[in-house]
């Protein structure tokens, strides 16, 4: 099987944060302690990915070179595409075509939040799958804000809508999706929907429609956070923020993952530790090669 490779897309305008997202990305705003791009870029390297696309829109492109180049501080590579306009998720496949060839990718948006137990195993399975398509449903109180898929009794998918006013079940699909290669040529078949984007759900149900859609459901013991108002902003903030300092440990930290994986070496971890000295980000790098020493 050809390496799957992962896009994160981390365009958009930000609009509903205004005027916070007018001069920064929102993709870059903070999350407790980390720039929010450094979760979805930490679930994928838990995946096993090494090799990234990040799309943003043309503003904000330097900042995100400036946060994270090529990405070699990392054991990884990144490289960098921009979306003009916000004209819809499923654009992201047609901006990532060179760069993705024949291989697998796994989309991430660059505003998702995902934490849990289950999560890892859950990745690891998607990652391994050569054909076909994964996502993910995780049940929410407020489903028609998200696209939504249904299931009949024996927990088959039969139908995902869009922005449902009357939504056929409580099952979000959140933003992270494991295609084959064959979801470039699927994105090329759309056109704008009503809203005007080339929607993600549209994608999914192709594969649906093929019987090449594996839905696995993220329990309650999962978070999926949202980080698109003030309000959700701040409470994964808070959330993150609760985690960290009873446990001591950091959630989304990819210099962490990276060393973890052995993609960097304790020297290479050190070198970043220096740099963030002066914050308690840097001290927690120290702390992790003291405790294994
Ligand atoms: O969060 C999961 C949901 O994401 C899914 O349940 C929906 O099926 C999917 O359509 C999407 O919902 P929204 O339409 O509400 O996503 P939103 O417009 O908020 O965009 C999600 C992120 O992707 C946001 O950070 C901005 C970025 N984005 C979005 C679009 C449409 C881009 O970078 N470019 C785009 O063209």
């Amino acid at each position: 099987m050809k390496t799957r490779k992962g896009v994160i897309l981390a365009g958009g305008l930000g609009s509903r944060l205004n005027p916070i997202s007018l001069a920064i990305s929102k993709q870059l705003m903070p999350v407790y302690d980390k720039p929010m791009i450094f979760y979805p870029l930490s679930t994928l390297m838990l995946a096993g990915i090494k090799e990234f696309l990040i799309i943003t829109n043309p503003y904000h492109l330097n900042s995100f070179q400036r946060l994270l180049g090529e990405g070699e501080q990392l054991g990884i590579n990144i490289t960098y595409e921009c979306q003009e306009k916000p004209d819809g998720i499923a654009q992201a496949l047609l901006i990532a075509e060179t760069f993705l060839g024949d291989s697998p990718l796994v989309l991430i948006l660059g505003d998702n939040l995902f934490h849990g137990n289950e999560l890892l195993p859950k990745l690891e399975i998607a990652t391994k799958k050569e054909q076909g398509a994964t996502i993910f449903a995780y049940p929410v109180s407020d489903p028609s804000r998200y696209g939504v898929i249904d299931f009949d009794i024996n927990g088959r998918a039969l139908g995902i809508e869009e922005k449902p006013l009357n939504p056929k079940s409580r099952y979000a699909i959140t933003g992270i999706y494991f295609y084959d290669h064959t979801a470039i040529s699927k994105a090329k078949l759309l056109s704008p929907s009503d809203r005007g984007e080339l929607e993600i759900s549209s994608v999914n149900e192709m594969y649906l429609n093929e019987s090449a859609l594996d839905v696995q459901i993220m329990g309650r013991g999962m978070a999926w956070l949202d980080t698109g108002t003030f309000d959700s902003l701040q409470e994964a903030g808070e959330y993150i923020r609760a985690l960290e300092k009873r446990q001591g440990l950091k959630v989304g930290s990819p210099e962490e993952v990276a060393w973890r994986k052995g993609w960097i070496n304790d020297t290479e971890l050190e070198k970043i530790a220096q740099k963030y000295i002066k914050s308690g980000y840097g001290e927690y790098l120290f702390e992790l090669l003291k405790m294994r020493s």
